[in-house]
């Protein structure tokens, strides 16, 4: 049980993926405002956790900003209810392959475990690998996003926890946070109504 038996579970293809699309191409969400965030909050921590990753782009900030830190990231690889359109339709069906292409040259500092949020927060707790911050930016919908903040508590208390579009679905996923760090005694902190994190 570690995180190297978690990395074998879930390995690297044996060669790169082949380039499915131009690297000028939609390739992710970073908001300068959860950039931020990330950069404030992800201080000091040796071991991140991702929920919801798309190509990679914020895994690949992390290991950037945080160069003695490993990123885990879960993903199920089939896009939010908001990929489903049109616009998504060259990238959606390619998207492991997309994010493993773009975050190749961080292999040995990522983890990409293929897998529901929840279903995968429960495979790295049985493999004993505790993160030391959790960023939540799987689905969006309130209900997802709460049942992501919770399990992400239950499983692993001594996580940071912290996530993206405080202001989306018409505010209702901040006050969400807001309600459910009221719950626990604790404050949700936003930077520019984008990026949020728990104190
Ligand atoms: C907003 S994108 C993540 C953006 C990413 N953090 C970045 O750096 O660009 C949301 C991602 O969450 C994934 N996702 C949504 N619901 C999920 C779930 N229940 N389990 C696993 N992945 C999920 C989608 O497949 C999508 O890739």
């Amino acid at each position: 049980m570690s995180l190297e038996t978690l990395r074998q579970q879930f390995p690297w293809p044996d060669e790169r993926p082949p380039k499915r699309i131009e690297d000028k191409d939609h390739h992710g969400w970073l908001h300068d405002n959860t950039a931020a965030m990330l950069r404030k909050v992800g201080v000091g921590c040796g071991l991140i956790l991702e929920l919801g990753t798309w190509t990679g782009k914020t895994a690949r900030f992390l290991c950037d900003a945080f160069p003695g830190a490993h990123v885990i990231t879960i993903d199920h690889y089939r896009g939010s209810l908001e990929h489903q359109g049109a616009h998504h339709d060259a990238i959606r069906p390619h998207l492991y392959d997309i994010c493993a292409y773009r975050t190749w040259a961080y292999q040995e500092r990522v983890t990409l475990v293929k897998a529901d949020t929840v279903a995968g927060m429960a495979v790295v707790l049985s493999e004993a690998v505790e993160p030391d911050l959790i960023y939540i930016d799987a689905s969006h919908d309130p209900r997802s996003c709460e049942e992501d903040l919770r399990c992400a508590h239950d499983m692993f208390p001594n996580a940071k926890l912290c996530g993206d579009d405080y202001s989306s679905h018409k505010g209702t996923l901040g006050q969400m946070v807001e309600r459910v760090a009221a719950e626990w005694g604790m404050t949700c902190n936003d930077i520019g109504k984008q990026g949020w994190y728990l104190t």
